[in-house]
């Protein structure tokens, strides 16, 4: 897409990425792509803020080319040394001889051990400014969000923060760069989708990332990764504050249904559990974790407050595909969460045995548990659709 003049003198240079089908090599993007946002900023000096992935020079070359003659550039600013943003330093570095690269202390660093980049930089420090002659660049670090460099870039005059990772979203920008032209709960969905992959591990500094810009004036987000936010700027910090909450133990009264199933006998049993999960008016979400890829399933994990897992024993122990779920929700501290659990087995079991001691150091409480031995018969499908609708209620009923 052709770079857009978002405001006087401040343009999206981005590129999309249509290529990368794992992000980071573990997160499914195949069905939604993502961008790397650059931005140039023309002033009496010109600054480029932020890259892209090294495979996209070429098209990030084209874009700044359109609007400005790239050996003048005077400032790159990097406010994380990520691949995905940086990737691409080198070469440009090259065709803008003259630009002095921008970054934090540890921006410094690593700028050594990722781009072999061992001379001084423009080190900044919290709430540094760099004068671009009319305007002026001010840094805000937000230690890991995503990485210990990251920071973001505020331009005061204009109330526009660049925010790298926060705020990002998976997803192209295919025909337009604006949140607002976009379908919002399509938005949301890979914004949260973008969070809890990315930045969810780090809740403690994402929550103190959201204090310390509460009072920053901001007309317009521009992140790293996604649309532009030019209106719903308080949507999206209200996103981000009820994500965090559904983190810290405030989930909704909702029900994760997680499952497996290699014969169908769990799958049957998945069904009776639904069933008594609907009876009782409990919003339900059902995963087969064999065919979803697990970014798709933390969202829900994240949000919701009750988490049903059904699991056919697998040598003795939980199905792997299923425990693989488990074990990326406590990589992101999805904790504190109401658990039940059923599933079949073939003659010893031990499934349930070993999704207990999974969830043990996530606080995660199990409260009701149906095993039974080959395919379910209706009394135990009965049993099943009783789990499910007991289970229901005490989500109703839990304490927040
Ligand atoms: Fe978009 Fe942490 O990189």
């Amino acid at each position: 897409m052709l770079p857009v003049e978002m405001m006087p003198g401040v343009y999206w240079v981005g590129v999309n990425d249509y290529i990368t089908q794992m992000f980071e090599g573990l997160w499914s993007i195949k069905q939604s792509g993502i961008c790397y946002n650059s931005y140039l900023v023309r002033r009496t000096k010109t600054a480029l803020i932020d890259l892209a992935k090294s495979f996209q020079t070429e098209e990030l070359i084209t874009q700044i080319k359109t609007v400005v003659d790239i050996g003048m550039l005077d400032y790159i600013v990097l406010n994380h040394v990520e691949p995905d943003h940086a990737g691409a330093l080198n070469i440009i570095r090259q065709l803008a001889p003259k630009a002095v690269l921008v970054g934090s202390k540890i921006t410094q660093k690593m700028l050594k051990a990722f781009y072999g980049i061992d001379f001084d930089i423009h080190v900044v420090s919290d709430g540094d400014e760099l004068s671009l002659g009319d305007s002026q660049l001010r840094f805000i670090t937000m230690p890991f969000v995503h990485w210990p460099e990251s920071m973001m870039t505020y331009m005061p005059d204009e109330q526009l923060l660049f925010s790298n990772d926060a705020f990002g979203g998976y997803g192209l920008l295919p025909g337009a760069i604006y949140a607002d032209l976009y379908d919002i709960e399509h938005l949301r969905q890979e914004n949260l989708r973008y969070f809890v992959n990315i930045v969810a591990h780090y809740e403690k500094p994402v929550s103190k990332l959201l204090a310390k810009i509460s009072d920053v004036p901001v007309r317009m987000i521009a992140p790293s990764h996604g649309p532009i936010w030019r209106e719903g700027v308080t949507r999206l910090a209200c996103w981000y504050q009820e994500w965090l909450d559904c983190a810290s133990g405030k989930a909704q009264e909702a029900v994760t249904l997680i499952y497996a199933s290699m014969y169908q006998n769990t799958e049957r049993m998945m069904e009776a559990v639904a069933q008594g999960v609907v009876s009782q008016k409990v919003p339900l979400n059902v995963f087969n974790v064999s065919n979803v890829h697990v970014s798709y399933i933390l969202p829900s994990l994240l949000e919701r407050g009750g988490v049903i897992v059904g699991s056919p024993t697998y040598e003795g122990e939980l199905f792997p595909p299923v425990a693989e779920v488990i074990r990326y929700a406590a990589e992101k501290k999805i904790h504190h969460r109401k658990a039940a659990f059923f599933g079949s087995y073939g003659w010893g079991g031990g499934a349930k045995d070993g999704f207990v001691c999974l969830i043990k150091p996530m606080a995660w409480e199990l409260t009701d548990s149906l095993e039974v031995t080959g395919a379910p018969t209706e009394q135990d499908l009965q049993r099943a659709e009783r789990l499910g609708a007991q289970f229901a209620q005490r989500i109703k009923t839990s304490e927040k």
